[in-house]
């Protein structure tokens, strides 16, 4: 697999590996594609919500390790309004682009930096709890990224229909029979929908 020198780099020394004792904000999010894991630990400042430190630590790949390290360098000192405008692309481009099979262990660790602001800022009343909608879904699926050429599913304009009624979340995928990543969408988009407690069945039609 062809990496970047920076990816290398931030693999092989990473920046702000560890964990924060008492952090004001943290979240662990898995990767439904691999199984892997990363943890994110933040110190806001209560008043200027500048992020003052953060750290991570990862049970990911090499991918995984070097997006971790480069979206806490990106994220330290600035406020949490800012820091919420990182993307896995912005990060992939930080790193000088990282192979299309492991553009997900970039969305996994900048999926889990948002996810640890979220939950600061509902505690602290700054946002509130989003009802579960169909553009949750669909928020969701950007999150799938089709492997052939690291793309998310959404921007592909993979996805045909999305519904959701009753508990039953519908998806359906354009994806050529003969695609060798098709059934590795299709578990994925399970995978990811799976966890909302919202969502009793996910069907799949390809
Ligand atoms: Fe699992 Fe990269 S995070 S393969």
């Amino acid at each position: 697999m062809q990496y970047s020198q920076k990816v290398l780099d931030h693999f092989m020394k990473p920046h702000n590996i560890g964990k924060l004792e008492d952090p004001d904000a943290a979240a662990t999010e898995g990767s439904p594609a691999c199984g892997d894991q990363i943890s994110i630990f933040l110190k806001i400042h209560p008043e200027t919500h500048i992020i003052e430190d953060i750290k991570f630590q990862s049970y990911g790949c090499a991918s995984n390790i070097a997006t971790g390290s480069i979206i806490t360098d990106m994220a330290m000192g600035k406020t949490i309004e800012e820091a919420k405008d990182i993307t896995w692309k912005g990060a992939a481009e930080e790193l000088d682009g990282l192979p299309a099979v492991k553009m997900h262990c970039s969305v996994l660790a900048v999926d889990t930096l948002k996810k640890a602001i979220k939950k600061y800022e509902i505690e602290h009343g700054l946002a509130e709890e989003e009802a579960f909608t169909k553009d949750t879904i669909i928020e969701e699926l950007k999150k799938v990224i089709y492997p052939g050429v690291g793309e998310d599913i959404i921007t592909l304009k993979m996805v045909k229909y999305v519904g959701f009624e009753n508990g039953v979340a519908i998806v359906d995928v354009e994806i050529p029979k003969f695609d060798t990543h098709r059934d590795n969408v299709a578990e994925e988009i399970k995978e990811h929908l799976e966890v909302f407690k919202e969502i009793k069945e996910v069907k799949i039609t390809l």
